[in-house]
């Protein structure tokens, strides 16, 4: 499983999704349900963009979780959650969760490096770009960069 916000998925989850996907027969790619954070993108509209971004994966599947993560991976035998890892400042946060998530259910967590490319994206910083007129056409799919623009130009 990859768990994430995905608000809005951008071409480094896409890079790590792909890899997982090659990991295992079967791949989740689950968007957490957040309501204290309303995001920029509904939780369907991030579920549709992400389904289209995995079109060519076969054995990915999305879905959305609330709650616990271990709550899902328990009720969807999920054994191993899969996450990327772009520098040092992700590794300390993303550890302490990996150890936790098995502390509390034995959910094994896998950490791939993201690739150089892609190292230093961030939805946070693709949102803020494209808010201000930026170009983000490398870095996000092709479904999110006409979602974005549609979003910046009122008409979405
Ligand atoms: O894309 P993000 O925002 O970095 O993803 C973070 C996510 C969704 C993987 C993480 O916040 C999560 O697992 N949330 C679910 C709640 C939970 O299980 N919290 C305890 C973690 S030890």
């Amino acid at each position: 499983m990859c768990p994430g916000s995905f608000d809005p998925v951008t071409n480094g989850h896409v890079d790590v999704i792909a890899r997982a996907a090659g990991l295992y027969d079967e791949l989740v790619v689950a968007v957490l349900v957040n309501p204290g954070k309303a995001g920029l993108f509904s939780v369907d509209e991030r579920m549709e963009l992400l389904r289209e971004a995995v079109a060519d994966l076969p054995n990915v599947v999305v879905d959305s979780f609330s709650g616990l993560l271990v709550d899902y991976c328990r009720s969807h035998d999920v054994p191993v959650v899969v996450k990327g890892l772009r520098a040092v400042g992700d590794f300390e946060y993303e550890l302490q969760m990996a150890q936790m998530n098995r502390e509390l259910a034995g959910i094994e967590t896998l950490f791939v490096p993201t690739a150089p490319q892609v190292g230093h994206l961030s939805s946070s910083l693709v949102k803020q770009i494209a808010t201000f007129g930026g170009d983000v056409s490398r870095l996000v799919p092709k479904a999110v960069l006409d979602r974005l623009l549609a979003k910046r130009d009122g008409s979405a």
